[in-house]
């Protein structure tokens, strides 16, 4: 029986202390990438791949997320009042028709792999997706979780979205190893957590998209913490390996690291260009600008 993606888990307990003071009451991914928060494309990209549930795994500062996907009853009376029929629609659908959004709350912060383990309850024993908000992606036209579904179809196997980084920057990734089968695909034979440079199986990082089979979890619940006191999904993932195939997927796309100032700041830059409304006068500001060099 073919199964298809119906679930989106969202870890989002993170403390994001790089963006501090920003992030010290609400979570880093409401930061904005001109004027939508990170959690939103992140939303968008799982509903263009046809997911319906959305599993936010939140920490302490949770409210600015769910109030973000709830509906803002006094804003559109107010919108209405005013007839500004355009700000309505686009409050309305920040979560579509018939998409539900489900919260649980990750007692303790005990890393990516514990916050997957939390969505066990409600994902059950099916096949679903896991997005990190931070890491945004441009798919140019294909969302990436729509490419990787797409995958998820034909081999119904975990498939982890990866990218070819700088040598000198394995040791801010999982790293896998992994065999070339066709354009794009790779069968994974290993996986590491952030290797140095020196000791990385090769270039080719898993970047915060990743399709799993829900036997993550039970590797998950006996995964043991690493010497920082984080359960990785890493370490689950090396564990699932001896039981099933796994694939890697080059996906087509730009990605920002928007757990970084610098990637936060690219990515400002580059979906202010491209935005409908601002676009052409953002670059005409920029193009009228000294920069002295
Ligand atoms: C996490 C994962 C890592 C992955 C990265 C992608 O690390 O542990 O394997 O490559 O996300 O962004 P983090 O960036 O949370 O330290």
């Amino acid at each position: 029986m073919t199964q298809r993606i119906r679930k989106a888990v969202f870890p989002v307990a993170g403390l994001g202390t790089r963006f501090l003071p920003a992030t010290k009451a609400s979570p880093k991914e409401m930061l904005p990438v001109v004027d939508k928060p990170l959690i939103q494309y992140a939303v968008e990209e799982a509903v263009a791949a046809g997911v319906d549930t959305m599993v936010f795994v939140t920490g302490r500062t949770k409210r600015a997320i769910e109030d973000h996907f709830d509906k803002a009853y006094e804003l559109e009376v107010e919108l209405q009042a005013k007839e500004k029929l355009g700000m309505l629609d686009m409050v309305r659908s920040t979560v579509p028709d018939g998409v539900n959004c489900i919260y649980i709350r990750q007692g303790e912060a005990l890393g990516l792999g514990h916050a997957v383990g939390c969505a066990r309850p409600i994902v059950g024993d099916e096949p679903f997706a896991v997005i990190l908000a931070d890491d945004l992606i441009d798919g140019n036209g294909e969302e990436v979780l729509a490419q990787m579904t797409r995958e998820f179809a034909r081999r119904q196997c975990s498939i982890l979205g990866v990218e070819r980084v700088p040598e000198t920057e394995t040791d801010k990734y999982g790293i896998v190893s992994a065999e070339p089968l066709e354009d794009r695909v790779s069968r994974v034979h290993g996986i590491v957590e952030k290797p140095s440079p020196g000791d990385a199986p090769s270039n080719l990082a898993v970047v915060g998209r990743y399709i799993l089979t829900p036997r993550i979890f039970d590797l998950l619940a006996r995964t043991p913490a690493d010497h920082r006191g984080e359960i990785q999904l890493t370490d689950a993932i090396a564990e699932l390996l001896k039981y099933e195939a796994v694939y890697a997927h080059e996906f087509r796309g730009t990605r920002y690291d928007c757990g970084s100032k610098l990637g936060y700041l690219k990515a400002t830059l580059e979906y202010g260009l491209k935005h409908p409304e601002l676009g052409d006068e953002f670059l005409a500001y920029l193009r009228g600008k000294d920069w002295g060099a």
